[in-house]
């Protein structure tokens, strides 16, 4: 029989300060400072202000969520910690606060891979069993990981450029939308005509699984310029109808591709019809909705985390080290930070990880 862990996650790798514990599957506490004003003059993460925020805000994510559990560091089993990838003055900083934790409250130390934290996150709300197709897509990743362990990927497509939630904050700032940038362009897709704007569905006709995203951001940013020469600005209706088109064309490309994938994985793992997505850009609504379609007509289950758990936080990152702790795997105080850590060390590199680098 398996043991109840209650374990307390750290999570620093981009620009959320996270703590939560966890005990088994129930989340008990989940604190997530968001770092979004700090980088807001700057047009992206800033990594030297997100390690210093990160080193300032640590302490009180871990007391907060530890207050909130209504536990003490007697009743926990372990700390697990994102120790890659990311950036790595944020991860450090993280690493840092878990080492002097353990070591004063003589605590085992799990360092965390932060994608294994997203890929398994289906597995902490809705106890899924391996193996599954995963989609990970975030602010800087987006693959298709077929999900075989708590330690074990196969990585059979994904970005060759740049990631979706990129492409979305990219988007937000050229037409003057708020960061980050994805729920502020779903926002004004609402309101918006997805076919005034014709936009490239890049690679779509190509085979496999592969994506990108570049021409789509140089379209978007042309297509903006188009309206500014014609009309001398943007008008809320453009912003809305660019935001539109836009949606509508990573929608098209991440549901194309998922059908890819889907036929692949299925192809493998006949028995376990399951699909799951994570990363924030999982939190989108048109693509939640675009994948529960396709799911449901390809008679696969479809599992989408809620929104809080799809976006950066810690609660997956305790989940996924109470997996590495059940399988007897801990570190010590020698864990080490790593910028770039990919899941499945099997599969060739991906071409280009986006502006944002390894971060997911
Ligand atoms: O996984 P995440 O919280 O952080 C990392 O990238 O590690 O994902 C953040 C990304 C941002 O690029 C954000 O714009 C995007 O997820 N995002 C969304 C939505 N909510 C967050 N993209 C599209 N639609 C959304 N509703
Ligand atoms: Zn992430």
């Amino acid at each position: 029989m398996t043991q109840t862990l209650t374990i307390l996650g750290i999570e620093s790798s981009c620009d959320d300060t996270a703590a939560a514990v966890v005990r088994g599957t129930d989340v008990l506490s989940s604190v997530v400072y968001g770092q979004t004003a700090l980088h807001a003059d700057f047009g992206g993460v800033v990594p030297e202000i997100a390690a210093r925020a990160h080193a300032e805000k640590l302490d009180h994510a871990v007391e907060q969520a530890m207050a909130e559990a209504g536990i003490g560091f007697a009743d926990l089993d372990a700390i697990a910690v994102t120790a890659g990838p990311g950036l790595i003055g944020g991860v450090l900083s993280g690493v840092m606060c878990a080492k002097g934790l353990a070591a004063a409250a003589g605590l085992p130390l799990i360092g965390v891979n932060h994608l294994a934290g997203h890929a398994l996150t289906p597995r902490l709300t809705d106890q899924i069993p391996f193996p599954y197709l995963m989609l990970l897509v975030s602010g800087g990743h987006c693959q298709f990981l077929i999900v075989e362990a708590h330690d074990s990927y196969r990585r059979i497509g994904g970005t060759i450029d740049d990631a979706p939630g990129e492409a979305f904050d990219k988007t937000a700032r050229i037409l003057g939308l708020r960061q980050p940038g994805g729920p502020a362009v779903e926002a004004a897709a609402a309101q918006g005509d997805p076919n005034r704007f014709k936009l490239p569905r890049p690679l779509l006709n190509q085979p496999g699984c592969d994506m990108s995203f570049s021409g789509l951001k140089t379209a978007m940013l042309r297509a903006r310029d188009g309206v500014i020469a014609d009309r001398g600005g943007l008008t809320n209706q453009d912003q809305a109808d660019l935001s539109a088109g836009f949606q509508a064309a990573v929608v098209d490309i991440l549901t194309e591709k998922t059908r890819r994938a889907l036929a692949e994985y299925l192809l493998l793992a006949p028995a376990t019809r399951s699909f799951a997505i994570a990363g924030g850009v999982a939190a989108n609504g048109p693509a939640r909705s675009s994948l529960t379609a396709l799911c449901a007509g390809l008679e696969t289950d479809f599992f989408a985390p809620p929104l809080h758990l799809c976006t950066d936080n810690a609660a997956m990152i305790a989940y996924a080290g109470a997996a590495r702790m059940q399988a007897g795997t801990v570190d010590d105080l020698t864990l080490s930070a790593r910028p770039r850590w990919p899941l499945d060390d099997r599969a060739a590199p991906m071409l280009g990880s986006g502006k944002k680098g390894a971060k997911a």
